[in-house]
């Protein structure tokens, strides 16, 4: 395996989908260019039946590709509104019956797709070594851990602590090929406005809205001496409640932050159906990211 510097795989990272997908997508990612796809997940929108056509379609693609699930995957939509509710805690948590079923039944809709969460991929794309470390699923952003029983039934995740000591070992588990976080929501500690890269845009207060152990994840990897390429994610769609528009990619402290959630990922421009997506360029150290509307 050759590990020169001028080798570069491509991944494409595709944002919230949130239905905006179809056969031309597919057709799009099988002619080529793409060595790796990763979803950040919210493959439906509010009804699982959607979201399981959706799925169907991107068992089709004949490139690599992994998917963690979103705050619309395996949930449906009495589960989601009393996730977003306050103090619905009884209700969040007898809603959760039957959520390992849903995801299931996802992941064989994806066939070949990698639906992963709280997991770890040894891969090299077009040989260029990469741990993909995959983080919290169903992650709805700020402190409180959505579908909690859930993920402690599943995971043995029962707070925001355990659910770091669950992304730290994962950590652990990684070689010393650079590692690329795929999560549904970014991280805490990029901004505490409503228009930050991961900034809560739905309530009065401004507020970091990012995922606390995501943040301790990619710290504890650092402070080990882990080489952190990129962060990858979605999940706060980067056009703003106030119509004002998100960064979609951020550097800090070496580590590439994007946020590819340009929802609807289709749109029309001059008449002509435009798909966006964004370009990761992997070499064996370095990573750029570019916004594709194609
Ligand atoms: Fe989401």
């Amino acid at each position: 395996m050759n590990e020169d510097a001028t080798q570069a795989a491509t991944i494409g990272v595709i944002g919230d989908v949130h239905l905006f997908w179809d056969d031309e997508d597919v057709a799009f990612f099988n002619r080529g260019g793409y060595d790796l796809l990763l979803f950040v997940g919210d493959l439906a929108a509010y009804t699982q039946v959607r979201g399981q056509r959706v799925a169907r379609s991107l068992r089709k693609l004949r490139v690599p590709a992994m998917c963690i699930p979103g705050n619309h995957d395996g949930l449906h939509a009495f589960q989601l509104g009393a996730e977003i509710a306050p103090r619905a805690h009884r209700l969040r948590n007898s809603f959760c019956v039957g959520q390992a079923r849903r995801c299931r039944r996802l992941a064989d809709a994806l066939g070949e797709v990698d639906l992963v969460a709280y997991g770890k991929r040894r891969l090299a794309p077009a040989g260029i070594p990469l741990n993909i470390v995959v983080g919290r699923p169903h992650s709805i952003g700020g402190r409180r851990l959505a579908c909690l029983r859930y993920l402690t039934e599943t995971y043995g995740v029962d707070s925001m602590e355990s659910s770091i000591a669950r992304l730290s070992s994962l950590v652990d588990a990684c070689d010393d090929a650079p590692i690329l976080f795929l999560a549904h929501n970014g991280p805490s500690g990029l901004g505490d406005r409503a228009d930050s890269i991961w900034g809560c845009d739905f309530r009065r207060k401004e507020e970091d809205w990012g995922d606390q152990d995501l943040e301790a994840a990619v710290s504890y990897a650092k402070s080990n001496g882990r080489r952190v390429l990129a962060t990858v994610a979605g999940h706060m769609h980067r056009k703003t409640k106030a119509g004002k528009s998100r960064p979609a990619q951020l550097e800090k402290d070496g580590v590439l932050y994007v946020n590819a959630a340009e929802v609807p990922r289709h749109r029309r421009v001059n008449g002509m159906k435009r798909r966006h997506h964004v370009k990761l360029t992997v070499t064996a150290g370095d990573v750029t990211a570019e916004d594709l509307w194609v």
